[in-house]
């Protein structure tokens, strides 16, 4: 039995704010932003748009993608064969650091209800910009288990523009808004041997003392807002960069390091690492360590900034479509995050 995934998909706001449109308001600069981060640009979502409605957008793409519908999106047909697809999903995961609202009710049943997916349970993962990689996991483990369910959906989805301090240079030009979604099913191709498919390993952590080094302090129930008083900012995220830095690139390179000996394979058997996209120079220390070579570790971030929990199926979903991933491939994700978390997932496409 192997777990397969069958679709991708992605939902990327149109508006693009490039660096030299940040730097017109605050105090920083083009070249400060790529030389220290790689970014260039990211995507802002408008004012009535919530997680929930990207998050939509990209499970339907990845939902007619797995109907088999090449078509484009949005027509009667597409709208059919979507909501028809919505039936057969069993399971929605929807990792994410922005849900639409705090506690209760979770992003995705939100999601679940807009797709009409009847059958499916539905939560949200919390777990920071890892969020993707260990909601591949959380969704194969309860596919393993049989009891009937044999699709899922899982999802990665943010609309951190909500809460970033607009004022803070060292935090606001990091982020930017995006959802990415996979349809997993179980089939009967070996998960086992040479001709092994799908989700064949997943190892994930976690080390809640650094918790501190990036958090939205306000807003739960540690420090929640008190009646009457007045607040000069919403929820915002806090970040100690130096920390997160750090922690990062040791992160990237002991996950790839133990996915690789617990598999037995070798940097010659990846075609593909996504790391998630929060800043290139952590990504290309990490590589140094790795000897691993650079055109292998796929990189969007100039154009999107970090998505947190998005950035990975955002970036598996391009690649896809751009018929970078051929049958048999081997494709290493590694994401790293809040809380803190991190982890990776072995796919072979
Ligand atoms: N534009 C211009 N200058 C900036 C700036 C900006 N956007 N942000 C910070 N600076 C300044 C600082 O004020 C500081 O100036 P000073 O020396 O006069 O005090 C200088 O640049 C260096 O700041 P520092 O914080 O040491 O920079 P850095 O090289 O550590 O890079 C980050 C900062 C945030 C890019 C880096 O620490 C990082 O990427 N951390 C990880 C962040 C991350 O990935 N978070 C998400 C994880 S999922």
């Amino acid at each position: 039995m192997a777990i397969e995934i069958i679709g991708t998909g992605r939902a990327v706001p149109s508006r693009r704010v490039s660096n030299d449109d940040l730097a017109a308001r605050i105090d920083t600069s083009d070249e400060w932003i790529r030389s220290h981060t790689g970014i260039g640009n990211r995507h802002i979502a408008d004012d009535h748009t919530a997680t929930s409605d990207l998050a939509l957008e990209a499970a339907k793409n990845a939902l007619a993608m797995a109907a088999g519908f090449s078509g484009g999106s949005g027509s009667e047909e597409w709208n059919r064969v979507v909501a028809e697809a919505a039936q057969s999903i069993d399971v929605i995961i929807l990792g994410t650091a922005t849900p639409d609202y705090v506690g209760t009710p979770s992003t995705a049943c939100i999601v679940q209800h807009k797709l009409g997916a009847k059958q499916a349970l539905a939560m949200d993962i919390s777990a920071g910009c890892t969020g993707f990689v260990y909601g591949l996991e959380v969704a194969t483990g309860l596919l393993s288990l049989g009891r009937g369910r044999k699709r899922a959906l899982v999802i990665g989805a943010e609309l951190l523009s909500r809460v970033i301090d607009w004022e803070d240079r060292g935090t606001c030009v990091l982020f930017g808004d995006g959802a990415g979604a996979v349809v997993l099913e179980v089939n009967d191709a070996p998960s086992e041997g040479p001709e092994r498919r799908g989700l064949v390993r997943s190892m994930l952590w976690a080390d809640g003392s650094g918790s501190e080094s990036l958090l939205f302090r306000r807003g739960g129930s540690r420090n929640p807002f008190k009646p009457g008083e007045t607040i000069e900012k919403g929820i915002c995220v806090e970040m100690n960069g130096q920390e997160v830095y750090n922690f990062a690139v040791k992160a990237v390179t002991d996950t790839a390091n133990a996915l690789m000996q617990a598999d037995g394979i070798g940097v010659d058997d990846i075609t593909w690492i996504i790391p998630h996209q929060a800043n290139a120079r952590i990504v290309q220390a990490a590589a140094r360590r790795l000897k691993m070579p650079a055109e292998k570790i796929y990189l969007n971030i100039e154009e999107y900034a970090n998505t947190s929990a998005a950035s990975i199926p955002i970036a598996l979903d391009e690649l896809n479509r751009n018929g970078k991933i051929k049958k048999g491939d081997l494709i290493l994700t590694i994401g790293f995050g809040g809380g803190l978390t991190y982890g990776g997932n072995i796919i072979v496409w």
